[in-house]
């Protein structure tokens, strides 16, 4: 707050309690008896006379408690201006506080399952429960509330793993994030080539393709390509390249979109979310992740 604002603030709050105090003594000083036949002139119905008689005492000593009260809560609580009061109170202190508590809450919650392994959270239903939560309030937007993804954000739920879907391996997927580089080879490969080799990765996944455009792409595919999605196109979970082979698609899987990957390249990026969240938060969340990619194993069995 500037200065001007501060002072003009504080006093025209002070101006306003002392105007009101000084109408208070004003009206008090006129005593009952010397206006009994002071009406105010108004009369209704014939006989009904207003009087200007002054206040009740009652009434006038519950209004000075008010004022002491409005001063006593200036000198205490910020109120003229800029002023901090003597108590040095704060809605923002008060919010940390109030956060402070409830981490202390959360905490006693999480750390019960601070010690057990990640295949122990797995199959019990309290830390799933909690786990659903962290994914809802974090993840759900860019993996979808079904953590089955959506064009550019992997389907969690299944058993396609991009970096690996080992317990300890999605894990740290969760807590450091990952990057996902696929270059540009538009340059590299010309027109033509990208069309023939995105021909040849099609034909990995069983589709019908051109085949002398998929067999001119597949000597391309063996020098540019294996070095990330290996000889036969399974893919590389060190660095997140996709098996080409499954019919699973990150980016779609349409001649077009297939075509796209390759000459402009992708760069799907999964946040870090152990600084964000916690690392007890993320045990938890990872704990539900892979309870989903089981339950599907158990229960879609897809080819
Ligand atoms: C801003 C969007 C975004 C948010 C939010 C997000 N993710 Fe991701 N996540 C991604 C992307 C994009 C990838 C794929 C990275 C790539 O293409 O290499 C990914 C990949 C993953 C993977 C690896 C999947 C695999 O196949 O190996 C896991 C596991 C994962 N996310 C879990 C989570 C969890 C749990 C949360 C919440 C704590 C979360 N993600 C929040 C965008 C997001
Ligand atoms: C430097 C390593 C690297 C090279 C070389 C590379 N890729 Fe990739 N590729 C990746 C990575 C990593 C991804 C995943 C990108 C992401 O997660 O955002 C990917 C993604 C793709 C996708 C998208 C897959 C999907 O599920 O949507 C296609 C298609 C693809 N690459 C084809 C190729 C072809 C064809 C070549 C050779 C011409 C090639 N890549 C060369 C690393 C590489």
């Amino acid at each position: 707050m500037s200065t001007f604002w501060s002072v003009f603030i504080t006093t025209l709050t002070i101006l306003s309690i002392v105007a009101i105090v000084w109408l208070l003594i004003v009206t008090a000083r006129t005593k009952a008896s010397e206006i009994q036949e002071n009406t105010t002139g108004h009369t209704w119905d014939e006989d009904l006379t207003e009087y200007n008689n002054p206040l009740p005492r009652w009434w006038l000593g519950l209004f000075l408690l008010t004022v002491l009260f409005a001063a006593g809560y200036l000198v205490f609580y910020p109120g003229l201006g800029s002023n901090t009061g003597t108590l040095g109170w704060s809605s923002g202190k008060e919010v940390s506080a109030d956060l402070a508590e409830n981490n202390r809450k959360l905490d006693a919650v999480f750390s019960r399952f601070r010690d057990r392994p990640l295949e122990d959270l797995v199959s019990d239903p309290q830390a799933l429960t909690l786990g659903h939560n962290v994914f809802v309030n974090n993840c759900a937007a860019c993996h979808g509330s079904d953590a089955r993804g959506a064009k550019g954000y992997p389907n969690l739920t299944d058993e396609d793993w991009l970096y690996g879907g080992q317990p300890d391996t999605v894990l740290t997927t969760i807590l450091k994030g990952r990057q996902g580089v696929m270059p540009p080879l538009g340059a590299a490969l010309g027109d033509q080539g990208v069309d023939e080799v995105a021909n040849y990765v099609l034909s990995l996944s069983g589709q019908k393709v051109d085949p002398a455009l998929a067999q001119a792409g597949k000597a391309r595919f063996m020098t540019i390509c294996i070095a990330c999605h290996g000889p036969e196109g399974k893919g590389n979970p060190i660095m997140g390249a996709p098996n080409l082979t499954d019919n699973i698609w990150l980016y779609g899987g349409s001649l077009d979109d297939v075509k796209a990957s390759i000459k402009n390249g992708r760069s799907g990026q999964m946040p870090a979310w152990e600084p964000v969240i916690g690392k007890d938060r993320v045990r938890l969340v990872a704990a539900w992740v892979l309870a989903q990619s089981r339950h599907a194993d158990e229960t879609e069995h897809k080819p």
